[in-house]
């Protein structure tokens, strides 16, 4: 296990989550990575950020190959949740000099995980670390995305180490964003901010501002998943996120729906053909086959959901239901809804989802569309004026 150069003293040396699959119910089918950062000062020597527990062994060799353990004399923990610091007490075991540096939210964290026995410092807006030709300075970033959350900054190489900010689920053997492409590591950024940090804008804008104000240029964003973001592809990352933040939206409709007997995606197909004969693009996913996060990617940019849903036992099926859990989590605000499904003696589905709809604070102004057994051909043309009526309220209320 190597350590990997990001930049003059600066190396990762995190660790490679080929087979994850699931991040606490955000499928990742292309895994992921922790990313850790050692920091080589000509006098003293820190470690951002540590990994998961099985990883200690990964992460405490890619150290190794580049200085003795002995030799590390801090750990910044920027943020304190498990995929970063579960492994942290292990490698300040093997880290004898080692003390933790963190947010005071932070340190109150690791106590909490790990005990209070641990050395610890904690930093601030003021205070800077002194390794010796280069150093470190620290911005707490609350709840972006935890109340511990902190920024670390290394102004002798522009390098930013924003912890899950910027980040995406991405394992590869590539470091940097250039290397796995750019496009394809943009729309797993976004795939990460939708399932991540979707309800946190307000406060992931803040933090960009923070940096801004603080004067801390960056050449190299280097988050804690996936890839590293290199000087050139920086302003692109940058106008991403300000879209991310803004929760900019387009004339887009996700429908999202299970199905029993087949009756219920008949609907959502009529439904689609209706909303695209409006004008709008659309997106249908059977929840049985499609993973949440790959739903939420697209209805965190579109201006409309619809959920279907047969009624089995006088309610929804599992996964729709499971899926409005998982999007309630994510407050999704500014768009349009509705509900849809077939029946065969009570149409109790249709009205659940609505129910949580208004939960979750989300207008439907058509109603529910719903269908007893099979769709018959009167039902089936009626299913497309719904979703053309749908579709062409998604155009016409361009900013809902
Ligand atoms: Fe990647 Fe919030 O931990």
């Amino acid at each position: 296990m190597q350590a990997v150069p990001v930049t003059d003293s600066i190396h990762w040396v995190g660790a490679i989550d080929w087979n994850l699959r699931d991040f606490h119910g955000f499928e990742t089918p292309r895994g992921s990575t922790y990313n850790a950062y050692l920091v080589t000062g000509e006098d003293r020597i820190a470690l951002v950020d540590t990994v998961k527990v099985p990883f200690v062994p990964e992460l405490l060799a890619r150290v190794a190959s580049v200085v003795p353990l002995d030799r590390i004399d801090y750990i910044v923990v920027n943020h304190v949740e498990p995929d970063h610091n579960g492994g942290l007490r292990l490698v300040m075991e093997a880290c004898p000099n080692a003390k933790v540096v963190a947010s005071a939210g932070g340190l109150r964290g690791v106590a909490e995980y790990h005990g209070s026995d641990l050395q610890l410092e904690a930093v601030g807006p003021d205070d800077s670390l002194d390794l010796g030709g280069l150093t470190l300075r620290f911005l707490p970033m609350p709840m972006v995305h935890w109340p511990d959350s902190m920024f670390t900054y290394c102004p002798e190489r522009s390098c930013l180490m924003p912890n899950d900010a910027f980040g995406q689920h991405i394992a590869s053997a590539s470091r940097f964003a250039d290397e796995v492409g750019l496009d394809f590591a943009i729309e797993e950024l976004i795939t990460y901010y939708a399932n991540i940090l979707m309800p946190l804008g307000t406060q992931v804008a803040k933090a960009v501002e923070k940096v801004v104000d603080a004067g801390w240029v960056c050449k190299t964003i280097a988050p804690s998943h996936g890839v590293i973001w290199r000087e050139r592809d920086i302003p692109t990352l940058l106008e991403t996120y300000g879209r991310c933040t803004s929760g900019d939206t387009f004339d887009k409709l996700v429908i999202a729906y299970g199905t029993m007997w087949g009756s219920t995606d008949i609907l959502a197909r009529e439904i689609a053909d209706g909303a695209i004969e409006a004008g709008v693009e659309v997106r249908l996913f059977d929840l049985a086959v499609t993973p949440y996060a790959y739903v939420t990617r697209h209805v965190f940019d579109a201006r409309a959901l619809l959920i279907g849903s047969p009624t089995l036992h006088h309610g929804m099926l599992h996964r729709p239901a499971g899926y409005l859990q998982y999007l309630a989590g994510l407050k999704p605000r500014d768009k349009v809804v509705g509900a849809f499904g077939s029946y065969g003696w009570s149409s109790g589905a249709t009205k659940q989802i609505g129910a949580r709809f208004e939960e979750m604070g989300l207008e439907a102004p058509l109603g529910d569309f719903t269908c007893k057994y099979a769709p018959a051909r009167d039902e089936l043309a009626a299913a497309r004026e719904w979703g053309r009526s749908f579709g062409e309220l998604v155009v016409e209320h361009g900013s809902l």
